[in-house]
């Protein structure tokens, strides 16, 4: 007797099979097809995976159409304003959120091992000193797995969990170094004293010549800026994570590939791109004119910072960005940051525009975090670095889940294949 909560694949009235509906505790349902081509010898095709579940996930919820965000259940709204970059990195690999002495052993841990092998120094010099940071990170990242083998082993929880340590504590230190090289000044070694936050500022701004004065302002800026960028469901670098340790390749190889899924325009480098963008801009005159090339199909332009595949609504975090970004200017005094006045002239201009509405592009996360960036200091090329350091976070909790997963197996997508049918080969000599 079939199961009436089932899908049934009709095909020229002929029952071909039916496939399960799965019910998460959110979201969707969701058509299980694992025996689909068992059934019916069909595919599916999803050629971006718009619509393809990937995985069984109980990390991050969003509903593009509501704009949600939830991590573990708690909104990131809440999470923004009550709780620190290392809680929420527990809270993701964990399930729950620390108790006191649980919080204070994981601090702990991270603090303590935020050095890097002193020989990183001399990787590092095989750089030219005008190298992106992201390139830098990604080859870094990658290199950590020549460095630290002792716990490679994927399928010890133990180990696993010394690798993830290892990543979440060092990759800051990575950060810091990639762009003190690029600006020719001497690395600064983490302090154990200072937050995650303040300590990545310090090694990022401090000189031997003088001493480092802390300032909350800006650690606070940088601690919301990773909290806001911490995990977000199966985007192109998670899902690229997921896929590479889907394989089996270590931890840190598989970060490295995130790192590099990130650093496009498209996703992380947006953040890069909001501020180039708006550097070209440069005057409100000139904005109906962007937008028009915005619009135009035939035009590769596209408003960075604008528009996401999920959500169809405001992202929760560019809220919450927004928000940071006037409270930094008007507390560093550069509340009449002309790169700001410029972006809510094109916030509001755009989101009056006919075509976003129709459309439903609304601002990103990336929107309004280059500008915080810019007026902490950084430059723009650090912009995707900083998000891939708060996204390490999710990047370990999402291939730590996929490794722990029963059903996980080695992904294999597979295609519509349109090319040519089987022929013999013609020698050279015979082709015109
Ligand atoms: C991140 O996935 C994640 O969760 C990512 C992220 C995370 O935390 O990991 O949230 C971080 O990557 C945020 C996105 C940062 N990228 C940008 O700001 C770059 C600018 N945005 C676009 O490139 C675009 O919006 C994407 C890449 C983000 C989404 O592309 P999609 O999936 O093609 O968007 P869509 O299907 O919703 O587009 C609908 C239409 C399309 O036109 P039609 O084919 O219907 O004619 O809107 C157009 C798109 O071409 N469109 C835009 C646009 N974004 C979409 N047109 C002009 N400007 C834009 N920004």
């Amino acid at each position: 007797m079939s199961d009436p909560n089932n899908l049934k694949i009709i095909k020229n009235e002929k029952e071909l099979g039916e496939l399960k509906i799965l019910k998460g505790s959110l979201g969707p349902d969701v058509i299980d097809i694992r025996n689909l081509y068992n059934q019916t010898g069909l595919f599916t095709y999803d050629p971006s995976y718009g619509a393809t579940s990937s995985c069984e996930s109980s990390i991050t919820f969003i509903d593009g159409d509501e704009g949600i965000l939830l991590h573990r259940g708690y909104p990131i709204e809440q999470l923004a304003e009550k709780s620190s970059f290392l809680e929420i990195a527990y809270l993701l690999l964990n399930g729950e959120l620390p108790n006191k002495d649980e919080y204070s052993k994981f601090s702990s841990i991270i603090t303590n091992h935020t050095m890097v092998h002193e020989q990183f120094l001399n990787f590092y010099q095989g750089f030219r000193r005008d190298a992106h940071p992201m390139a830098i990170l990604c080859a870094a990242t990658g290199a950590m797995s020549a460095f630290y083998n002792d716990s490679g082993d994927i399928n010890d929880p133990i180990q696993r969990k010394i690798t993830i340590n290892r990543l979440i504590a060092k990759i800051p230190t990575l950060a810091a170094m990639a762009y003190k090289y690029s600006i020719g000044q001497p690395f600064v070694y983490p302090d154990n004293n200072l937050s995650y936050a303040e300590n990545f500022l310090k090694m990022c701004f401090s000189v031997p010549a003088q001493d480092f004065k802390s300032r909350n302002i800006l650690s606070d800026a940088i601690e919301k800026i990773f909290i806001l960028h911490a995990d977000h469901e199966q985007n192109a670098s998670t899902s690229t994570v997921r896929l590479a340790g889907s394989s089996g390749a270590n931890l840190f190889a598989c970060i490295s590939a995130g790192i590099a899924s990130l650093w496009g325009p498209a996703h992380g480098g947006a953040n890069e791109a909001v501020l180039k963008m708006l550097n070209e801009i440069q005057n409100e005159k000139n904005i109906p004119n962007y937008l028009k090339k915005a619009r135009d199909k035939n035009d590769p332009f596209r408003l960075f910072g604008f528009g996401h595949r999920v959500y169809k609504n405001y992202d929760p975090r560019a809220k919450v960005m927004q928000k940071t970004c006037h409270e930094v200017l008007e507390l560093l005094g550069i509340k009449d940051d002309p790169l700001l006045k410029l972006a809510m002239k094109l916030e509001k201009i755009a989101l009056e525009d006919s075509y976003f509405i129709e459309k439903k592009l609304y601002p990103n996360v990336d929107f309004y975090s280059g500008i915080i960036l810019k007026a902490i200091g950084f430059p723009t090329s650090m912009f995707t670095v900083l998000f891939a350091v708060a996204r390490t976070v999710g990047w370990v909790a999402q291939w730590n889940e996929m490794i722990e997963d029963p059903n996980q197996r080695i992904g294999r997508p597979r295609q519509l294949y349109t090319g040519s049918k089987k022929r013999d080969f013609i020698d050279i000599k015979n082709r015109n």
